[in-house]
């Protein structure tokens, strides 16, 4: 008899929004069982199958909070997650809406930034680590161009939490190989979501491919790293920009 292929599962952050809703509709459609993580309760109007019991209310700006959800996350999997996509990020402006930079940023903000934007990455890899080894499974951390050079809207908390993410890529890559885990990490350039700022559309103009990219469009480079399409890569930080960093 034919043996039926287990159902995958993937841990995601940040998904009630842009990229990570996108995210979870591609692993869907793909047959993937996705166990959703962000601040707000289940979104009842946008129901899916099984969508509430996969929910995991959780603030990652919270220490204390991401370590308590490990458990009630690992708890809801059967021993093996085959990905972990760290998409959940914030990026703080000042109240006119303007870029907060290394002199005006204040260190509980500073802190904010590093909780949801690096130390919740690290803390629920290490957390997941048994069950991602035992499946084979890849993590993807969604980092940012700001990661790589100033940007004009990014604050520098932003930006440093990105490039620091982009070094643990790295760094987990090194540690999590020999366990059969892949690490990668994907840089979006502008991306058509809630996180934009005013003034976007003067930067859109000059990229090589002359448009904003849709969430749908970083989706599919994480399905593919987190697939096994991409099962000989790990420690990489793939662009997703129509071309801004060149
Ligand atoms: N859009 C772009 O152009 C762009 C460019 C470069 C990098 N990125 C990166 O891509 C990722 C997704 O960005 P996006 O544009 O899709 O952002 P978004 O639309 O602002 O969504 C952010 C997501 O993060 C969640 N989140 C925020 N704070 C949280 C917290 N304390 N605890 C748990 N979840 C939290 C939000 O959920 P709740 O509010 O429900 O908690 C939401 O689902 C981020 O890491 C961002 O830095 C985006």
């Amino acid at each position: 008899m034919e043996e039926i292929p287990r159902q995958r599962t993937l841990v995601l952050t940040g998904a009630s929004r842009g990229i990570g809703h996108a995210t979870v509709k591609r692993f869907s459609a793909e047959g993937w069982r996705v166990l959703t993580c962000s601040r707000q309760p289940f979104d009842a109007r946008c129901p899916w199958p099984g969508g509430a019991d996969n929910h995991i209310q959780i603030d990652l700006a919270d220490p204390n909070d991401t370590i308590r959800a490990i458990d009630e996350i690992r708890a809801k999997l059967d021993g093996r997650l085959d990905a972990l996509v760290n998409n959940a990020g914030i990026s703080p402006k000042g109240p006119e809406g303007e870029r907060l930079d290394t002199i005006s940023t204040d260190l509980r903000t500073w802190g904010h930034v590093f909780h949801v934007n690096f130390f919740a990455p690290v803390v629920l890899a290490r957390g997941l680590r048994d069950e991602l080894a035992a499946a084979g499974g890849a993590i993807v951390n969604v980092t940012s161009i700001a990661g790589a050079r100033v940007h004009p809207f990014a604050g520098a908390a932003y930006a440093t939490s990105k490039a620091a993410l982009a070094a643990l890529t790295r760094e987990m890559a090194h540690d999590f190989g020999p366990l059969g885990v892949r690490v990668n990490a994907i840089a979006p350039g502008e991306v058509e979501t809630s996180i934009l700022s005013p003034g976007t559309d003067r930067i859109v103009e000059k990229l090589p491919l002359r448009r904003l990219g849709q969430p749908g469009e970083v989706a599919d480079v994480v399905y593919f790293l987190c697939s096994g399409q991409s099962s000989y890569v790990t420690g990489t930080e793939i662009e997703v920009n129509a071309g801004q960093h060149v």
